[in-house]
């Protein structure tokens, strides 16, 4: 497959098992999206009384209210017209842009938070592009927060509250897209993955990230360093810094 053949094909996927869904899902979604993660929570506890923070992906807008009015001036970007609605609802500064092309923000942000978004990237390469583009609107010292699902559910001798169940023995594969079609609860058996979302009408693609994965994507970025690598109930994470701008 040529590299366009590739792009288009991931760009169909996307917009079919990503893009649709979190638009035909959104109300259900946010209902579901109320309660901050730990760390998420103190990172952005952690920023200074009027740092500017960028939230990559952010859905219902969930994080973008973690500090008190006026502590921080938060903007929010989302492929989802549906999930914007939504932030728009809540006053919430918001506005409509792929994490892929984030060029329309000028390098300014003191801090940025892309919290379960780059799994929806179907390749290395798109999701190693979504970093850069998170790193080139950090001002220099900014911090990223980025987050993933892992393929690791249980790790250290404790199992994430995700699972419920008992893996199925043979997965099934979905006729269109020949990819696993994950069972909600079980322990995943592949990285490319079908997940069906509570009806189980709504299926969403997800690259799920193996240990080392995530960290991996930054080796040969120069315009950053990481700080912090780690893995909380179910999901890979890494703190980066920005230490220079390159043209
Ligand atoms: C699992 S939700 C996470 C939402 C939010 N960050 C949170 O933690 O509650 C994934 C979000 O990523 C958004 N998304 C998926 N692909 C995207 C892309 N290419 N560019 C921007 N947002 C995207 C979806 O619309 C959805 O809001």
């Amino acid at each position: 497959m040529t590299e366009s053949t590739l792009d288009v094909s991931s760009l169909r996927l996307e917009r079919e098992f990503v893009h649709d869904v979190y638009d035909n899902i959104a109300d259900h979604f946010s209902r579901t999206r109320y309660k901050p993660w730990p760390r998420v929570e103190r990172f952005v506890d952690s920023l200074s009384i009027g740092s500017l923070l960028l939230d990559v992906g952010c859905g219902n807008g969930k994080y973008m209210t973690i500090r008190k009015t006026n502590e921080l001036a938060v903007i929010g970007c989302d492929r989802s017209q549906s999930l914007l609605q939504i932030c728009r609802q809540k006053q919430l500064e918001s506005v409509v842009s792929d994490c892929l092309n984030l060029s329309s923000f000028r390098p300014q942000f003191d801090a940025i938070l892309c919290v379960a978004v780059l799994h929806h990237l179907s390749t290395e390469e798109r999701r190693r592009k979504a970093i850069q583009q998170i790193i080139d609107c950090l001002s220099i010292g900014g911090k990223a927060l980025i987050t993933v699902w892992a393929f690791e559910q249980n790790k250290n001798g404790s199992q994430s509250h995700y699972i419920r169940k008992e893996s199925q023995k043979e997965p099934q594969i979905h006729s269109k897209t020949g990819l696993c079609l994950h069972v909600g609860g079980t322990a995943f058996t592949d990285q490319e993955v079908l997940v069906p979302f509570a009806n189980k009408t709504h299926l969403r693609y997800y690259h799920v990230f193996r240990e080392g994965e995530l960290e991996g994507l930054v080796s040969g970025i120069k315009s950053a360093e990481l700080e912090e690598v780690f893995y909380e109930s179910g999901n890979h994470g890494i703190v980066l810094t920005k230490t220079r701008f390159i043209q």
